[in-house]
């Protein structure tokens, strides 16, 4: 099965960016430029008017929209698309001067000056009726325009607001969740600290000592942002009902919870700047770049994204300005179109001459003309999604998923303890997600409440919070044949961040798993700890491995052990246990290890299920493959993250070469950062 393309009536790889003509209308030759380098670079679709509110509405109530006019316009005669974005990013000086209720309010009580961007109330009735008044414009005036391609509302939503419309608003979230405040005191336990509160308007959301309303705090933020989004979609859904509208997303932004995010849009967008800082290997960050990407694809269950952001040469943001080295680009693009997108898109288009961001990577450079490195590399993209349109609307089989949940990494975030000093959650999905990446094996990654019907196996890492339902769920997953990969620190808080009382891991998962978890040693760097693989244990593990943060001193409750601790008062003690459980099992790993006994578990347990892989032969280490497929054609991406030529062992498969044409059998040559996408020949 294929999905749509992202733009309907377009069937090929988006290719372009930002583009932020309105900062040079006193320079038309620049933009005359721009329309002739688009063919040149193979870019096709361009995010207009992020933050040109200015230049549409310079003074209240004077619209212009001739410059968005004529790009439009020009756009359409190339058959181009626009990604229209409203522009409540930024709003004009002349708005805060006047309405100084839009400007937000920090921690401090004291109201923002004018000043930077992504700082608007997002309660501010006069905001919102500004926003709506410019996005009904925009709408209005565009519906029927060919160039219009779909919606980016706003841009990278992010950050909160303490103004006394935004805590009114508070008051009521709170009052609409818990209806009684004696509700809401036993479930955020403020009997602590005589923190008891009588009145809704006593709730300060910066009081750091209750976790529940800390974690309530940031669910309220979310809600706030998706409310605020609701609002700039309506008159956009109104008046151009067929277009799709996103809003960027940014990685695993701690800020928001993305997946509350994503039921607002139509389809993802996420902007990705990984930096390539080793001059020899750069598989940690490819790594985490391909989890951040399997999750983009799983928000919507499957569904091909857009990667909006990207730079084409390096941020000005970042410690270092490293230029990618050769390769490197063509391999962040390919490796987002392995994962699933179907847009590679940059920050931005051309480079701008002032400001804060004039020394951000772009694809036209100060120099204006098309002879540069990065201009003839993002041409080379353009040219190799021409090659690749085939992939579009296709996606991924995984039959492995990883839980990674925005509210759970809260929960534990604004927990006191276990142990403080090392929590590091995405870290930790990232260890075990590096397993399956390193394998050549589709992942999904999934948020604790997404169906698990899917997939054979399931990986829980640290999995603190539970939401309702969750335990019933993975008692059925596993009851019914389903693999669980569960670690420390799983199943400690209900969604209230409150304990589980009756023993770890709570509300039934201590059957399910078979085991008990006493106590959580937070281990420090000068404490030695190891598991020690037990003789004939059912994986055939064997060695010794570090263990380092945490080691729970659990007991078997029907749990088998695969390997005990090697030192201190609970030596011998189980540490990595198998637990059957109906027609399925669940793997417990009470310490966290080295990353080699990560592997070894996780390639013990994929050669059990007889997980596929996509290549049949074993990797070399830093070369992963990722896999799209429409359920009959294969795309194989196989892509070279270390900075030396490597050989990739084929077996007795046959492969097409989509870039070259070539048949590709016995073994695949990669460069130094290279990479290659090959059909499957059955
Ligand atoms: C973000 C923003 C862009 C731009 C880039 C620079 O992603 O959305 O407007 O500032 O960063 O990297
Ligand atoms: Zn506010």
């Amino acid at each position: 099965m294929k999905y749509p393309p992202i733009i309907s009536k377009f069937p090929h790889f988006l290719h372009g960016g930002d583009y932020n003509p309105d900062q040079w209308l006193k320079h038309p030759k620049a933009i005359d430029e721009d329309f002739r380098l688009m063919d040149l670079s193979g870019c096709n679709t361009f995010s207009l008017g992020i933050f040109a509110w200015t230049s549409y509405e310079p003074e209240e109530g004077k619209f212009n929209f001739d410059w968005l006019d004529m790009i439009m316009d020009r756009l359409a005669k190339k058959g181009y698309n626009a990604i229209l974005a409203t522009p409540s990013g930024a709003r004009p000086a002349w708005m805060a001067m006047k309405y100084p209720e839009v400007l937000r309010v920090s921690r401090s009580g004291l109201r923002e000056t004018y000043n930077n961007r992504h700082n608007h109330c997002w309660t501010s009735p006069v905001y919102r009726e500004k926003v709506n008044i410019i996005n009904t414009k925009l709408a209005e005036r565009y519906k029927y325009h060919p160039a219009l391609g779909a919606w980016h509302v706003s841009n990278e939503y992010n950050g909160e607001c303490l103004c006394d419309l935004c805590l009114k608003s508070w008051y009521e979230w709170l009052r609409k969740k818990y209806k009684t405040i004696d509700n809401l005191n036993e479930c955020w336990w403020t009997y602590f600290w005589s923190h008891n509160y009588t009145a809704w308007e006593q709730i300060d959301p910066r009081d750091g000592c209750v976790d529940g309303l800390r974690l309530d705090w940031a669910r309220f933020i979310t809600w706030q942002c998706c409310d605020f989004m609701k609002h700039e979609i309506v008159p956009l859904k109104k008046l151009t009902p067929a277009a799709k509208v996103t809003a960027n997303m940014m990685g695993f932004f701690n800020g928001l919870d993305y997946w509350r995010v994503a039921e607002v849009c139509d389809f993802i967008a996420d902007d990705s700047y990984p930096s390539w800082y080793k001059p020899d290997d750069n598989s940690d960050t490819g790594s985490f770049q391909g989890m951040a990407h399997d999750m983009h694809r799983s928000m919507k269950g499957g569904k091909p994204f857009v990667l909006m952001e990207s730079c084409p040469s390096a941020t000005n943001w970042q410690p270092y300005h490293r230029l990618k080295r050769p390769g490197v680009h063509k391999r962040e693009m390919l490796q987002a179109i392995a994962h699933g997108a179907d847009a590679t898109m940059y920050f931005q288009y051309r480079k701008g001459m002032g400001s804060c961001e004039k020394f951000h990577g772009a694809v036209i450079d100060h120099v204006g003309h098309e002879k540069t490195r990065v201009f003839k590399e993002v041409s080379e993209i353009g040219k190799i999604h021409r090659k690749l349109d085939a992939v579009i609307g296709t996606s991924t089989k995984s039959e492995v998923a990883i839980v990674n949940d925005w509210e759970s990494n809260w929960a534990l975030d604004y927990s006191a303890g276990p142990t403080n000093a090392s929590k590091k959650y995405i870290e930790n999905c990232h260890s075990m997600y590096r397993t399956f990446w390193k394998s050549g094996v589709s992942v999904d990654v999934i948020e604790s409440t997404c169906s698990f019907d899917k997939y054979r196996l399931l990986v829980l890492p640290m999995l603190f919070m539970l939401k309702k339902g969750f335990a019933e769920r993975i008692d059925k997953f596993v009851s019914d044949g389903g693999t669980v990969i569960a670690t420390y620190l799983t199943g400690i808080v209900d969604d209230h961040d409150r304990c589980f009382t009756g023993g770890w891991p709570g509300c039934g998962l201590r059957k399910v798993f078979g085991l008990w978890n006493e106590e959580i040693d937070g281990i420090t760097p000068d404490d030695k700890q190891q598991v020690v693989a037990v003789k004939g244990n059912e994986l055939n593990l064997k060695g010794k491995f570090e263990v380092y943060d945490y080691c729970e001193r659990i007991h078997l409750e029907g749990a088998k052990v695969l390997a005990v601790y090697g030192n201190d008062f609970y030596s011998g003690e189980p540490a990595i246990t198998v637990n059957r459980h109906g027609k399925g099992k669940v793997y417990y790993m009470a310490a966290r290890t080295e990353d080699d006994f990560l592997m070894k578990l996780s390639s013990a347990v994929m050669e059990d299920l007889k997980i596929r892989k996509i290549l049949q032969k074993t990797l070399p280490d830093g070369v992963t493959a990722q896999m799209r497929t429409d359920g009959k054609r294969e795309f194989v991406f196989v892509l070279n993250f270390k900075s030396k030529k490597q050989t990739v062992d084929l077996g007795k498969e046959k492969f097409k070469d989509m870039l070259t044409g070539e048949t590709v059998k016995h073994s695949l040559k990669l460069e130094a950062d290279g990479s290659a996408v090959l059909e499957r020949i059955f």
